[in-house]
C-alpha cells in the first residue's frame, strides 16, 4: 500500500483512534530521507541542531538564519513526513509581531510545514498571532532547553505541589491559542498523563513516559551516535560505531593500496 503524505489533520485523528505519533529530529537531507523511509510521521528540525550537530555548548547561541538551510534540506528529503522547524532563542519572545515575522521567515525560506517554540502561558499571545497568520504551531513544555539557566539546569519537570496543575494550565493555554500538538520534555509520567487526558490535541513525549500520544527522540540518541545519551532515550542502532568501523576499514585499504581496485578504476 502506498504511503500517504502526513497532513496536519491526521494528528488529531491519530490521537482519537489511539495510534501513536512517531517523531524524530532530522537536520539534513540524507537523515530526512532515511527517517521518512523508516515511517516517521513528523521530522523535527530542532534547535538541538546547535549542540548536537554544530558543536555549540547549548541551543541558545543558534540563530534563525543558521537554522534555515538545515530546515530546507530536511523539507527536500521528506516525501511523506510532516516537517516542524523550531524557532531558536531570541527570535520570538519579544512580541507577537516578532514571533509572526520569525515564523513567516522560517516557513517561507525553508518550506517547513509548522513551527515550534518553547513556553506555555507566557508565550500564548505569540502562539495566537502565529496561528492567526495561518502557520501551524506545535508547543513545547516541561524541560525547555532554551530556559535551562532559569530552570536551574536539566531538571525533571512536573514535580512539586503545583507541578501537574501548572503544566496542564500551560498546555490548555497552547491548545486555546491554536496549537496542533504539544511536546512534553522530561516531565514525570503522571504529569504527562494528566496533560494528555486534558487536551484534545496530541502530546508528544521525550522523557515523559508511555502515556503521551506520541514520542520524539533526538536522532543521534535513537541511532546510537555519540558517547552520552540521556537515560530516557533508547539506542535502536549502533550507527556511531558503524561509522568508526567503516572509516577505519577505508583508511586501512587506502594505506594498503587495496582501494581503489580494478572495479573502481577507469582504464580509458
Ligand atoms: O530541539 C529539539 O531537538 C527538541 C526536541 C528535544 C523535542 O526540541
Amino acid at each position: 500500500m502506498s504511503r500517504k503524505k502526513v497532513r496536519i489533520h491526521h494528528f488529531k485523528e491519530m490521537k482519537q483512534r489511539g495510534e501513536k505519533i512517531a517523531m524524530l529530529t532530522a537536520y539534513d537531507f540524507p537523515t530526512a530521507r532515511a527517517f521518512d523511509a523508516g515511517g516517521a510521521d513528523i521530522l523535527l528540525v530542532g534547535d538541538s541542531l546547535g549542540d548536537n550537530m554544530l558543536g555549540m555548548e547549548s541551543t541558545v547561541p543558534l540563530t534563525l538564519d543558521e537554522m534555515v538551510p538545515f530546515a530546507r534540506a530536511v523539507v527536500r528529503g521528506a516525501e511523506h513526513a510532516f516537517v516542524v522547524a523550531d524557532l531558536p532563542f531570541g527570535s520570538y519572545e519579544v512580541s507577537p509581531e516578532q514571533a509572526v515575522e520569525s515564523s513567516i521567515r522560517m516557513v517561507k525560506l525553508s518550506g517547513a510545514h509548522a513551527i515550534k517554540f518553547e513556553g506555555g502561558r507566557r508565550i500564548a499571545r505569540q502562539v495566537r498571532a502565529v496561528t492567526d497568520a495561518g502557520i501551524p504551531f506545535c508547543g513545547h513544555l516541561g524541560f525547555t532547553p532554551q530556559s535551562e539557566t532559569a530552570l536551574g539546569g536539566r531538571r525533571i519537570q512536573g514535580r512539586g505541589d503545583h507541578g501537574i496543575e501548572d503544566l496542564v494550565a500551560d498546555a490548555l493555554a497552547l491548545q486555546e491559542a491554536g496549537a496542533f500538538a504539544v511536546v512534553l520534555e522530561m516531565v514525570i509520567a503522571p504529569a504527562a498523563k494528566a496533560v494528555t487526558e486534558a487536551l484534545d490535541i496530541p502530546t508528544i513525549g521525550i522523557g515523559a513516559g508511555p502515556d503521551t500520544d506520541g514520542q520524539v527522540l533526538v536522532w543521534l540518541d535513537m541511532a546510537g551516535v555519540g558517547e552520552w545519551h540521556p537515560r530516557f532515550s533508547k539506542q535502536f542502532g549502533a550507527v556511531g560505531q558503524a561509522m568508526v568501523d567503516a572509516s577505519a576499514a577505508y583508511v586501512d585499504e587506502v594505506k594498503a593500496v587495496t582501494f581503489p581496485a580494478a572495479e573502481h578504476t577507469f582504464d580509458s
